[in-house]
């Protein structure tokens, strides 16, 4: 395991990949890994030759600065955890190395992605995912790119700017993986007490009683059932709960067949932000 700070030295060792032929497989993170990013690492490492993985908080993508602040840094943790999964490669840029002063920001357009849903509410997030992404794709060049459907909407957007700016790279989105209870694993579950924890299993039970609701009720009536679910439990806000169209993001209307439509939940729970989804 190597680990390199600077986008120059990055591109230097991964010459040798490309020279070769290797794939390069990329796990773009933000650290504070559980097993959800490792689930990423060791997908990219049964389909490449050489895997990288960056952890890099990037302030352009926080809207709330106290979320920036408080958000976890246990270093010393995500080194062990790539160490024990076998990453070839961590970067750890600083923010000079992903935004240096001669950094000029590329013209981007989410053609509206970026303006529902998580985009709503935290207006500029997906300009800082896409602009932080692209610079990553800049320095890694990826064959094939690593992200996770629990953060589906920021799959689309990194699918746009790898189609806006012709990036040669293939964008996997990988399975959701959940604790034990269904809660899906997530950097900020660690804010929640054990009790809270353990109870938030409600929010997956909720999407899976979903996916059979609408086979027997209207999208209207379902949702509003799994909203009562919702708000009957102890310090829950609902944020969106909705069933869309999985390109467009669109509300759908009614269902045609299985598994083509997506439920997407954000709730607020004792102040922590929990977002899950699931094909309907
Ligand atoms: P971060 O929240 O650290 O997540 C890194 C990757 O792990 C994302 O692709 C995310 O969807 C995936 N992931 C998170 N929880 C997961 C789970 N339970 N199962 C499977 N995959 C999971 O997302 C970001 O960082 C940033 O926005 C980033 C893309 C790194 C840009 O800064």
């Amino acid at each position: 395991m190597i680990v390199i700070k600077s986008p120059v030295d990055l591109e230097n060792l991964l010459l040798k990949s490309r020279v070769d032929n290797k794939k390069i497989g990329f796990v773009a993170t933000m650290g504070a890994l559980h097993g959800g990013h490792i689930s990423l690492i060791e997908r990219s490492k049964i389909e490449n030759d050489t895997t990288v993985c960056s952890i890099f908080i990037n302030p352009k993508q926080f809207n709330n600065s106290n979320d920036l602040e408080n958000y976890p840094k246990p270093i010393e943790n995500d080194l062990k955890l790539l160490t024990e999964v076998g990453t070839d490669i961590i970067f750890l840029p600083n923010y000079e190395d992903i935004y240096p002063e001669t950094y000029i920001e590329p013209e981007i357009n989410l053609y509206g992605l970026d303006n529902v849903l998580e985009g709503l509410i935290r207006p500029g997030h997906f300009k800082g995912v896409a602009l932080v992404v692209k610079r990553l794709f800049d320095c890694v060049k990826p064959d094939i790119a690593y992200f996770g459907q629990k953060d589906y909407q920021q799959t689309l957007v990194i699918k746009e700017i790898v189609k806006q700016f012709n990036i040669p790279t293939e964008v996997a989105v990988c399975n959701i993986l959940r604790d034990e209870n269904g809660l899906a694993m997530s950097s900020r579950n660690i804010r929640l007490n054990n009790e809270q924890r353990e109870h938030a299993s409600f929010i997956y039970n909720m999407l899976l009683q979903l996916k059979e609701d609408v086979k027997v009720l209207t999208i209207k009536d379902a949702l509003i059932k799994a909203e009562n679910v919702l708000l009957k439990e102890e310090g829950v806000q609902i944020d969106y709960l909705t069933i869309v169209n999985p390109q467009t993001l669109l509300p759908e209307e009614s269902l045609t067949t299985e598994n083509s439509s997506l439920a997407l939940v954000v709730v607020n729970y004792f102040g922590v932000r929990l977002l899950d989804n699931i094909y309907i």
